[in-house]
């Protein structure tokens, strides 16, 4: 069976458990966590919402990661190939690999604004470290983030900064790359955020954040705050984009796949929540609103940062934490379309990032002037930025997650997938049952709910 030993060089593997524990806590951890879970959860009135959350990541979320990592572990490929063995091997129809192309062409339009916001939080490090906030008044922080937004240039130098740094990492492959950056950069993010709760502590009004995100208001909860929580948990996790393919591609037989899944998405989970504990004592403390939305990170925070004793000091820190949070995930996005390039075009690493680089770069533009000099370049009311979000948060992620679940459930043969999962037991058969019946069900209703057939 070649699946047992793999065929890849040692290079291009994991060299233990915790490296791949620790890199696919990186794809999972960031901008959905800090940035984007703590406004969703404000403008959904908090408790309920979290709640609601919870529930699809562990009942939904953690089976999909499980699939996805166990897809790459036994195709050791890049999704593309991995897809085509797999497919080969249950003797099902070659048409199956272009779930594994629709993961590469996911994480790369997903990196494509990605690294814009990446580059706002990058901006935001010698902003606040120099003071910019200090004392200022509210009004004109606000003046602040959107004067930033209007500047093309600067946008531009910002996200290039980021992917460069990104393809500094990624160009050095999975050891010497990926792996070394995880290792030294999820420590320190999970010890940043740790001291952010510490200080938050400090506010006096650490009691209120935690009654607002942990005691569940149900007449606040819609049917649509349920759609984006559920959303979110799947982008939050990163699933269906490709990323969890390629690095359970990088991971040894032999590693129990439910127990890695199952850390990683705790490991998600407490960032998310450690991120809210940080940021919401902070937010009341200075009678600010919870429900911010996106902007909540980029004004709202620096107003109180602006006003705190430290918090210069710890506004700084914060940014050095997202920036951080969003590098590691990058790194996730591209790796499939790179190594896609090296295994399936012969490329060079180093020729294979510098084109999907390039690609992206081109591609970012387009968010980029979609909050200045393209703001009106509009799609049924949707900027650029909107709609590329929509399309990638709302349909391919979610898509993209629905056909590996189905593949791994109705298309793989029980016994390939029980002998990834270490063999038929108990947990196995709850794994089976959910991915069979309870994913495909939900998201299908998600889709029919979105079409606008059914309407929750
Ligand atoms: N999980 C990442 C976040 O929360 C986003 C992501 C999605 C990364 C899909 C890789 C693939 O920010
Ligand atoms: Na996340």
């Amino acid at each position: 069976n070649p699946t047992r030993t793999s065929s890849r060089p040692l290079q291009q593997q994991w060299s233990t458990r915790i490296s791949f524990i620790l890199a696919a806590a990186g794809a999972a951890v960031g901008l959905g966590n800090i940035w984007k879970f703590p406004y969703v959860a404000g403008e959904n009135g908090g408790g309920a919402f979290v709640l609601v959350y919870l529930v699809c990541i562990a009942l939904l979320g953690v089976p999909m990661l499980m699939a996805e990592v166990l897809i790459g572990r036994r195709g050791q490929q890049n999704p593309v190939n991995s897809m085509a063995r797999l497919a080969e091997e249950a003797g099902a129809r070659p048409v199956w690999k272009n779930v594994g192309r629709l993961g590469v062409l996911t994480g790369f339009l997903l990196l494509s604004f990605y690294v814009v916001v990446a580059g706002w939080a990058l901006a935001y490090i010698p902003l606040t470290a120099s003071g910019s906030f200090a004392g200022v008044e509210p009004a004109r922080i606000g003046q602040m983030f959107d004067g930033h937004l209007q500047q093309p240039l600067s946008l531009v130098g910002w996200s290039t900064l980021v992917l460069i740094m990104t393809l500094g990492i990624v160009g050095r492959g999975v050891r010497k790359g990926l792996e070394k950056a995880a290792n030294l950069l999820m420590p320190m993010l999970f010890v940043f955020l740790l001291i952010l709760v510490g200080y938050a502590t400090t506010t006096g009004h650490f009691d209120t954040a935690l009654a607002f995100m942990f005691e569940p208001n149900f007449d606040q909860l819609t049917a649509s705050g349920v759609l984006i929580a559920l959303g979110h948990a799947f982008f939050t996790l990163s699933i269906g984009g490709g990323a969890m393919m390629i690095y359970g591609s990088y991971l040894s037989p032999g590693v129990s796949i439910a127990r890695t899944s199952i850390l990683v998405a705790v490991l998600d989970t407490a960032a998310a929540l450690l991120a809210g504990l940080a940021i919401f004592p902070i937010v009341f403390a200075y009678g600010l609103e919870p429900g911010g939305g996106p902007g909540l990170i980029f004004v709202t925070l620096p107003i109180a940062f602006g006003q705190m004793p430290l918090g210069t000091l710890f506004g700084t820190l914060f940014f050095i934490m997202l920036s951080v949070a969003a590098l590691t995930s990058a790194f996730s996005l591209i790796e499939p379309a790179i190594a896609w390039l090296i295994e399936k075009r012969g490329m060079s690493r180093f020729k294979a990032s510098v084109l999907s680089g390039s690609g992206i770069w081109l591609l970012s533009l387009g968010t980029v002037f979609s909050f200045n000099i393209g703001a009106d370049w509009t799609l049924a009311g949707k900027t650029f930025f909107e709609s590329l979000d929509y399309l990638v948060s709302g349909w391919m992620l979610p898509l993209g997650g629905l056909l590996m679940a189905l593949f791994t459930a109705w298309v793989m043969k029980p016994d390939a997938t029980a002998q990834e999962l270490g063999g038929d037991s108990a947990g196995y058969r709850l794994w089976r049952v959910l991915i069979r019946y309870l994913v495909p069900t939900v998201i299908m209703i998600i889709f029919l709910q979105a079409i606008g057939i059914i309407s929750l």
